[in-house]
C-alpha cells in the first residue's frame, strides 16, 4: 500500500505553436482544463498501475477548482485524506504546450502550501511514502521523518527543482530526479555518473526524457532506454514514471523491472493530452511492453556511455 503526499492542481492549458520567450505574446490554439498537480498525477499513476492500493494526502480549497480534482482521484480508485482550506484557493498550474509537445509550467500552490506535519495519517501498513516538492520543504521533511520511523520507504521526486539540505536527503530511500533537478541538488557535475556518486541516497533514479533513464542502486547501475512513441503532450510523463515505479516496487518488483514498467507507462503518457487524462492503465502498459522488444545491446551501451557509467 502506497501513500502519496503532495500537490493537486487544476491545470489551465493552452496549446501554441511554441512556448513564448520572455516578453513575447503567442497566439495559441485551444484552451482546456485538466486535473493535475505532481502529487495527484503520481497517485493516479500508482492506482492505474494496478495491484498497489494507493492513498493520497492533499489539501484543497473550498472552491469549484477542487471538484474535478477530487473526482479524478476517486475515479482512479485513490483513497483520499483531504485537508480542506477555507481561506486558500485550490492549487492551479498555467501550462503552455507547444506543437512539439514540450511544456512550460507555472504553479500557484494555493492550498498545497497548507499541508503540515500534523496532517500525515498513521503510516502503519504503507510500504512507501511518495512525495514531490510542490508543498513546503519543512512538511516534506516532517513526513519523511515520520514515515521512516514507521518503517515505510521514503521516495522523493525532487520536482520542481529546489535546493535540498543534507538532512532531508539523509531521510530518503529513493530519489527520482531529471537532469536539471540532479544539478540543483548536487551542483553541475562532469557526468550523470558523477552526480549519482555524489549523492548518498541508497537509490537514485535519473530520468532523461526521450533517452530513457538510469539508476544507481547501491553501487550498481541500471539503464532503461526510452520506448519510442509519437509525443503529443509530455505533461505528467515524469509523474507517471514515479507513480508506476513505486507501484511496481510495492508489488515486489526488482528495480530493473520497475524501471521498465515506469518507462513504458511514461512513454504512453506522452501520447495523449493532459496530465491525469494521459496516464495509461496496466493493460495499455502491458500491450506496449509486449509490442516492443527488449532493448538491444547497442541502445543500452549508448545510454551507459551518455551517462558515463562505469563498465
Ligand atoms: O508534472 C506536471 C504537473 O506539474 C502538472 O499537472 C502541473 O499541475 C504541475 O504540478
Amino acid at each position: 500500500m502506497i501513500l502519496v503526499a503532495g500537490s493537486a492542481n487544476l491545470d489551465f492549458v493552452v496549446r501554441a505553436p511554441h512556448i513564448p520567450a520572455p516578453g513575447e505574446t503567442v497566439l495559441g490554439h485551444a484552451f482546456t482544463t485538466f486535473p493535475g498537480g505532481k502529487g495527484a498525477n503520481q497517485a493516479v499513476a500508482a492506482a492505474r498501475a494496478g495491484g498497489a492500493s494507493a492513498q493520497m494526502l492533499l489539501a484543497l480549497g473550498e472552491d469549484a477548482f477542487a471538484v474535478p480534482l477530487e473526482a479524478s482521484l476517486t475515479g482512479a480508485g485513490v483513497l483520499l485524506h483531504i485537508v480542506r482550506c477555507a481561506d486558500l484557493a485550490t492549487g492551479t498550474a498555467f501550462i503552455c504546450v507547444s506543437d512539439a509537445a514540450e511544456n512550460a509550467i507555472t504553479v500557484a500552490p494555493g492550498a498545497n502550501n497548507a499541508l503540515e506535519g500534523r496532517h500525515l495519517p498513521a503510516m502503519g501498513g504503507f510500504s512507501h511514502l511518495l512525495m514531490q516538492l510542490e508543498t513546503p520543504l519543512a512538511t516534506v521533511a516532517a513526513y519523511a521523518r515520520a514515515a521512516r520511523a514507521a518503517g515505510s520507504k521514503v521516495v522523493l521526486n525532487a520536482a520542481p527543482a529546489r535546493q535540498l539540505d543534507a538532512g532531508l536527503l539523509d531521510l530518503l530511500d529513493i530519489l527520482v530526479v531529471n537532469q536539471g533537478e540532479l544539478a540543483s541538488i548536487c551542483g553541475n557535475s562532469a557526468s550523470i555518473a558523477e552526480g549519482l556518486q555524489r549523492l548518498k541516497v541508497p537509490v537514485v533514479v535519473v530520468t532523461l526524457g526521450e533517452r530513457g533513464c538510469c539508476a544507481r542502486v547501491g553501487e550498481h547501475y541500471l539503464v532503461q532506454p526510452a520506448f519510442a512513441v509519437q509525443p503529443v503532450d509530455t505533461t505528467g510523463a515524469g509523474d507517471t514514471f514515479c507513480g508506476v515505479l513505486v507501484a511496481a516496487l510495492d508489488q515486489g518488483a526488482d528495480m530493473a523491472h520497475a524501471l521498465r514498467q515506469a518507462s513504458a507507462a511514461s512513454a504512453l503518457a506522452c501520447t495523449r493530452a493532459g496530465a491525469q487524462s494521459s496516464i495509461p492503465d496496466t493493460t495499455a502498459v502491458a500491450a506496449l511492453l509486449q509490442q516492443q522488444p527488449r532493448s538491444d545491446i547497442g541502445a543500452l551501451e549508448a545510454l551507459r556511455s551518455f551517462c558515463a557509467l562505469p563498465p
